[in-house]
């Protein structure tokens, strides 16, 4: 899932949005069930504690009688958790009346410890009991005895408080793994919505690409509401383009028969003058002919590769030239040497490409000594007069005499020929540039490291 994506923002803010809720809602319910429970188990020793004062309040006149009747086993066994204790206060005699659990031991006291009672005069406090547990005290002083005998006593009972504990760490755990395996279903709700939801968009970048490389003309498809909108106004804008295109062409074709027949005739008419205004109009006439030509031509060019390019694979066209070239110039023994990494696409027509291949490699074989090379490949020095995008570099280069310094600096003009010896019309490179120039490329020539010519043509680069 990539950072700046669709589904990277809706999958972010939902386990964002779980990650903070989940454990907000965990943190309250359990704070709920904690306090629950620490009220039951208080409510419980209170009522110990009020059953242990009236038992041991019951018959007597002179002082507390030991609590019996009540039948809590887990106040006989010994060192249970749980127990009682009534202890005369004020340093005066009486007895100390002990749970059997307790087997002897005393049990601490709030009340020593300065713990101030509640509303209800009981102290609460919680300590480490005999056997080392933890317990949980309830503390009350209560007047045993009447008349003369009426003294103050401690009462005490003890609860165990690993009962709660316990009791709240298995809560807790399972509310925890219950907590955590509905954010984990969440999540995985959430990334099944993503995929099941976005997925029309990936079709729509398949069309793209699709319409892209001109397999297909118009977006097709029964696509989700939503975008339904955003296909058909793609579809219109691809439609307007193409009738803009067409129209263009039609043009271009109407001008060149419209011009050309009016210039065939002033040129036919003045070449039978011999005047020197006739010479003229036939001079600038012919001028004239090689303008509309180049222009009607780049114009041709330019309506063809239209706006919706194609996408052309380079090797295969390299190697089908470079076997037609074998053959044309068997008897000159050229090794060619072909660089071009699979899936190096030029966008732009195959035939636009066979045509600017052709012309440079058969250059390079016609002055070529023995060897001619072609190398295609991505460059990363961004495109022509600092333009961005992907662009492709193809050079050609040969091992024969090459051009002078000032030839190569000289643009390459249409039928020049500085080679007289070899056949030819002298439009190979023009065409060349032409075409290089209606892709917005770059066309160039340099001195080869092999000293012949080296021709560099930069193109827009399919990804
Ligand atoms: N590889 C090369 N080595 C040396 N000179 C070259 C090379 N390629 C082109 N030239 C020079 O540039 C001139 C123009 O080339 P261009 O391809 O336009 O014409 P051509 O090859 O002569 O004719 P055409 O390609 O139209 O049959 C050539 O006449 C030749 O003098
Ligand atoms: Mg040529």
């Amino acid at each position: 899932m990539k950072t700046n994506s669709l589904a990277f923002r809706l999958f972010v803010t939902a386990a964002a949005w779980v990650l903070v809720v989940l454990p907000i809602a965990g943190w309250i319910i359990f704070s709920r069930y904690r306090y629950e429970a620490v009220t039951t188990f208080d409510t419980r020793i209170s009522f110990f504690l009020t059953v242990v004062i009236s038992d041991a309040d019951e018959h007597s006149e002179s002082g507390p009688t030991p609590p019996n009747n009540w039948g809590e086993g887990l106040f006989e066994i010994t060192h249970s958790g749980w127990y009682w204790q009534i202890k005369p206060l004020d340093g005066r005699p009486g007895p100390t009346l002990r749970s059997r659990s307790l087997s002897g031991d005393g049990l601490p006291l709030p009340s020593e410890h300065k713990i101030e009672p509640n509303d209800k005069e009981v102290r609460w406090g919680n300590f480490v009991g005999p056997g080392d547990q933890r317990v949980r005290i309830a503390e009350q002083v209560y007047v045993f005895g009447e008349g003369k005998s009426a003294q103050r006593y401690s009462v005490a009972v003890a609860g165990r408080l690993s009962e709660v504990e316990e009791n709240l760490a298995a809560f807790r755990s399972q509310l925890i793994q219950a907590l955590a395996l509905a954010g984990i279903g969440l999540l995985a709700v959430t990334l099944f919505q993503i995929r099941f939801g976005l997925f029309p968009l990936s079709r729509v970048e398949q069309s793209l690409a699709a319409i892209r490389s001109g397999e297909a003309a118009k977006l097709d498809g029964e696509l989700p509401t939503e975008i339904k909108p955003l296909q058909q106004e793609l579809n219109a804008l691809l439609k307007s383009n193409q009738e803009i295109v067409e129209r263009a062409r039609t043009h271009v074709g109407n001008l060149a028969h419209a011009l050309k027949t009016p210039l065939a005739v002033l040129i036919n008419e003045a070449r039978g003058d011999p005047s020197p205004l006739a010479r003229k109009v036939a001079e600038q006439a012919d001028t004239m002919t090689t303008q509309v030509n180049l222009y009607l031509d780049r114009a041709r060019m330019a309506a063809r590769i239209g706006v919706i390019g194609r996408v052309t694979e380079v090797r295969p066209v390299g190697e089908s030239i470079v076997r037609a070239l074998e053959r044309i110039y068997r008897d000159k023994q050229i090794t060619y040497s072909l660089d071009c990494p699979a899936g190096t696409r030029f966008q732009g027509e195959r035939q636009d490409l066979e045509e600017m291949l052709g012309n440079l490699l058969d250059n390079a074989s016609k002055w070529a000594r023995s060897r001619v090379s072609l190398v295609a490949a991505a460059t990363s020095g961004g495109g022509p007069n600092g333009a961005s995008g992907n662009w492709l570099e193809i050079r050609v280069d040969d091992d024969g005499p090459g051009l002078t310094p000032e030839q190569v600096a000289e643009p390459i003009a249409r039928g020049r020929r500085l080679d007289e010896t070899k056949p030819g019309s002298g439009l190979g490179h023009s065409i060349v540039a032409d075409l290089a120039y209606c892709y917005s490329g770059k066309f160039e020539l340099t001195r080869s490291e092999a000293g012949g010519l080296s021709a560099r043509l930069t193109l827009p680069l399919a990804t």
